[in-house]
């Protein structure tokens, strides 16, 4: 709240100065600025710095700042015309900020995996409009969507979708050659990340070779090697047993608490809960979002203990 002295006219209408007209002006902006930084900032901090606002200030509360977008979805139609036509998706209505992490629901058939492949600028929708990182995403070229998913968006498959003649430091190293990164350089990064999530002694086994929760934890790697905006899962638990599960959605937890914006498909009701909403898709349309509560999202919370993921720390891994 910003109270501003003003002139009174005769019939007691306030009206700004021009400095009080500039000062305001610049408050709004300095808000958008911080919205635009995504952090909460207490403007009170700021405007001493500014000559502008000096006297008039009176009273500032902490500016909350909203969480800039990373999906929005608007009207989102999909229908399939292998034999009859196949309406799938029928108007679906998204808006997923950065940083959040969100499951999705649903009846099998409902169109879980049809809306992530769209998400993740795999398949195409027919009308609407879908906007990554606020930018539009229709009509692109294959090398276009292509360069785009692999410098954006990491998935991770239910049956891991690893090359089975492809050692786990060739899997992870995978994404990083489609960026022509030398091997060298990307062996070294699938080393690293291979070690963050505790399976660099294995790096030589191939996939084959691997227990389903080590298969899962180098797609995982791989789907972090790059760096994306974002991690589209679809069942990343499906194919494992529940202490497996566990383990891996601690994981995707830990790397959503360092800042990755996380969608999971999942039919585990478990796994929902520990995300920060669950969407519930029916006959191709989100019936209902559901906000989970704190209690149930710190359940487990200590599970697992990653340390930050950047370039030159290791994950920590225990469970
Ligand atoms: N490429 C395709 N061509 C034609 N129909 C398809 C195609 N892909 C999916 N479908 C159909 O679209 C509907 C939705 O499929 P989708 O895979 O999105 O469901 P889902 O919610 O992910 O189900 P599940 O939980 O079983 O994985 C299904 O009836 C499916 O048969
Ligand atoms: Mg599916």
């Amino acid at each position: 709240m910003i109270c501003v002295k003003g002139k009174i006219s005769r019939r007691g209408i306030l009206f700004p100065t021009k400095a009080q007209r500039a000062q305001s002006f610049f408050s709004k902006f300095l808000c958008v600025l911080c919205a635009f930084v995504g952090n909460s900032i207490p403007l009170r901090e700021i405007l001493p710095f500014t000559q502008i606002i000096k006297s008039n200030f009176t009273r500032c509360t902490t500016y909350k700042a909203i969480k800039p977008q990373m999906i929005k979805l608007t009207n989102i139609n999909k229908t399939y015309h292998n034999g009859s036509p196949l309406h799938v998706l029928k108007g679906i209505d998204l808006e997923i900020k950065k940083g959040e992490m969100v499951s999705i629901m649903g009846a099998s058939g409902s169109g879980k995996s049809t809306l992530l492949n769209i998400l993740g600028i795999l398949d195409t929708y027919d009308t609407g409009k879908y906007y990554l990182n606020n930018m539009l995403i229709s009509n692109l070229s294959e090398t276009k969507a292509a360069g785009l998913r692999n410098r954006m968006i990491g998935f991770i498959f239910q049956s891991f979708n690893l090359i089975s003649f492809k050692n786990a430091m060739e899997n992870v190293a995978l994404p990083l050659y489609y960026q022509g990164v030398s091997r060298k350089k990307r062996n070294e990064m699938a080393l690293e990340y291979l070690d963050r999530l505790g399976l660099k002694d294995r790096w030589e086994h191939l996939p084959n070779e691997l227990s389903g929760g080590q298969k899962q934890r180098v797609a995982i790697a791989r789907a972090l090697i790059s760096q994306p905006q974002i991690i589209l899962a679809d069942e990343p638990t499906g194919a494992l047993d529940s202490t497996t599960s566990e383990e891996v959605i601690q994981i995707l937890k830990e790397v959503n608490r360092q800042g990755m914006t996380m969608i999971v498909v999942t039919h585990e009701r478990s796994v929902a809960e520990a995300t920060n909403k669950i969407i519930h898709i029916k006959d191709g349309l989100i019936e209902e979002t559901e906000i989970v509560n704190d209690m149930k999202e710190r359940k487990g919370r200590n599970n697992v203990n990653l340390k930050e993921i950047s370039p030159s720390s290791k994950i920590i891994y225990t469970i």
